[in-house]
């Protein structure tokens, strides 16, 4: 049975790679805690901060693992611009500290990125596509990409863009900002022009299993089938999740005023994935529908 490491197991990404991966291979979870928010029957579970190269070596070393699935990454987009020299400790020396200890046993590294490599004027894109990131965390990212690509170890870039969903002690995401905040019967003010296809962390977590399963290398783009506007998509929670629409308000990105640049038309082509790994994400509304259950479960 194949061995995974996974990097950054207590975030909304990690989580569900745990879930998704523990049936399938031997798993060994790392995060900073070093404690699993969510502990899953049979999967180890180590401190691993990935700024420390020492620490990222000795843990590979010792777990001698078939692939590492970085999950870790500092992931607050307008803090990366405020943040600039942490946002590049962790996503490109941490993934390069990785790297180089992944060239001991040759381990196939899965790097996590994102559409916002990309400058957002002709989205959605293709793997093969031009990036021009508007901001810093995108600019960490595709730094990260090149790193990956430099060190000489077999490898798999997952660009993906909006993960949402739910999980045991996780930041807000797109998905959980919208759900509390009609919950708690306040208005939300969500931009219209921004573009993109959002995917559950579940369905991403399972996209990545397809590949490693596959022992497929190179980049591929993972993400949700429906392409649409933040504004329809927190239209479509509140419909499914049976809040009033009225309460989710259209603005433009000028009238918000983010802090770090977004693209405009970004997203992701899902066709070479769909077609190379049988990459199946369902329909948004089939989507929502599951992650209502859910989320009223529990
Ligand atoms: N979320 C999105 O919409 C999105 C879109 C495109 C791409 N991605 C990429 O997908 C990946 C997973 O994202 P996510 O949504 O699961 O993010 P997340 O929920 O923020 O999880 C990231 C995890 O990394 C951990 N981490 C941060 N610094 C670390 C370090 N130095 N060493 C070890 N762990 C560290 C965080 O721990 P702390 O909480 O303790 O900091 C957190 O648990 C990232 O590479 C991200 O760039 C995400």
């Amino acid at each position: 049975m194949k061995k995974i490491l996974i990097t950054g197991a207590n975030g909304l990404l990690g989580q569900a790679l745990v879930e998704i991966f523990a049936g399938h291979f031997q798993v060994v979870a790392t995060s900073r805690e070093g404690q699993a928010v969510a502990p899953a029957a049979g999967v180890t579970h180590l401190p691993l901060d990935i700024r420390d190269a020492r620490a990222c070596k000795s843990v590979i070393r010792e777990v001698r693992p078939d692939a590492i699935i970085n999950a870790a990454a500092y992931t607050n987009v307008d803090g990366c611009e405020y943040e600039k020299s942490h946002c590049w400790e962790v996503n490109v020396k941490g993934v390069e500290n990785l790297a180089q200890a992944a060239r001991r046993n040759m381990a196939l590294l899965v790097q996590l990125s994102t559409d916002y490599i990309f400058d957002g004027t002709n989205g959605p894109y293709g793997e093969d596509d031009p990036p021009n990131p508007l901001g810093y965390y995108g600019k960490s990212k595709l730094a990260a990409e090149n790193v990956v690509r430099m060190t000489g170890i077999p490898y798999a870039i997952i660009r993906t863009n909006v993960i949402y969903g739910t999980g045991n002690g996780i930041k807000n995401n797109f998905f959980l900002w919208i759900y509390h905040s009609l919950k708690a019967g306040k208005q939300i003010n969500v931009v219209t022009d921004q573009y993109n296809n959002p995917i559950l962390a579940q369905e991403l977590a399972e996209g990545i299993r397809l590949l490693v399963e596959k022992s497929q290398y190179g980049v591929y783009h993972l993400a949700g089938k429906a392409y649409l506007s933040r504004y329809e998509f927190a239209v479509q929670v509140a419909e499914v999740f049976g809040f009033p629409r009225e309460r989710v308000r259209p603005v433009t990105t000028a009238e918000l005023g983010q802090t770090a640049p977004r693209p405009m038309r970004g997203g992701l082509k899902i066709d070479l994935a769909m077609r190379e790994l049988g990459f199946a994400p369902a329909p948004l509304q089939a989507v929502l529908t599951s992650l209502k259950s859910n989320v009223e479960a529990g």
